[in-house]
């Protein structure tokens, strides 16, 4: 993985992303892992080559996904991003506006499931956007499920951050489901 990390993502990452995420480990520190990692950011990017113009990203922090997809978007490309925690984006924010990509993103400061209810509700937005990237409140996903597939079109994507927990769910039978968390934290101190 290390070898993947160094030869092929580190050396494609944007330099306003990598500003970025030094940034938030600067305020944040250990709970900066919080960020979509290079490799992921890469796989978005990718994902967004199905023409997607129109998309909703739920769960912002301090915005390294949110810059990635800003990036990987057309000039007229919008974004519906999602997150109660706008201290949070205000970290990120600087980075957005030096990248010069700040007018393809709506931010809302609200939890995700107001957004998408008001969006399925005003009665306009069923079937119109082309991507969803939820990374936010794991437990709610089977929930924003429902609604994101009212919203988003037939034959967009619908992608989901960290669905196996961290590689947990491979771990042997009788473990606590949260080894490589662990691991990861420790790496971390
Ligand atoms: C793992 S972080 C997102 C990281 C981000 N995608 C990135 O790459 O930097 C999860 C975020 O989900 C947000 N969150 C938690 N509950 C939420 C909710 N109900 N609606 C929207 N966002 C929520 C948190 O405030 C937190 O910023």
């Amino acid at each position: 993985m290390q070898y993947i990390l160094e030869t092929s993502c580190y050396p494609r990452e944007h330099e306003l992303l990598k500003q970025l995420r030094e940034a938030t480990f600067d305020k944040y520190q250990f709970w900066s892992i919080m960020n979509v990692p290079v490799d992921e950011g890469l796989l978005l990017s990718v994902l967004l080559k199905i023409n997607a113009k129109k998309i909703l990203e739920l769960g912002v922090f301090t915005g390294y996904s949110l810059l990635t997809t800003a990036l990987a978007l057309p000039a007229d490309g919008k974004i519906t991003a999602i997150d109660p925690d706008k201290e949070a984006y205000e970290v990120g924010l600087p980075f957005i506006q030096k990248a010069g990509v700040e007018h393809k993103i709506d931010f809302f400061h609200s939890d995700a499931f107001s957004v998408l209810k008001d969006l399925i509700n005003n009665g306009k937005e069923e079937g119109s956007f082309d991507f969803a990237f939820v990374d936010a409140d794991k437990e709610n996903y089977i929930n924003y499920h429902k609604l994101l597939v009212k919203l988003v079109k037939v034959g967009g994507i619908i992608a989901y951050d960290n669905t196996q927990w961290f590689g947990s769910v491979a771990e042997p039978a009788g473990g606590d489901g949260g080894e490589t968390f662990k691991a990861r934290q420790k790496s971390c101190d």
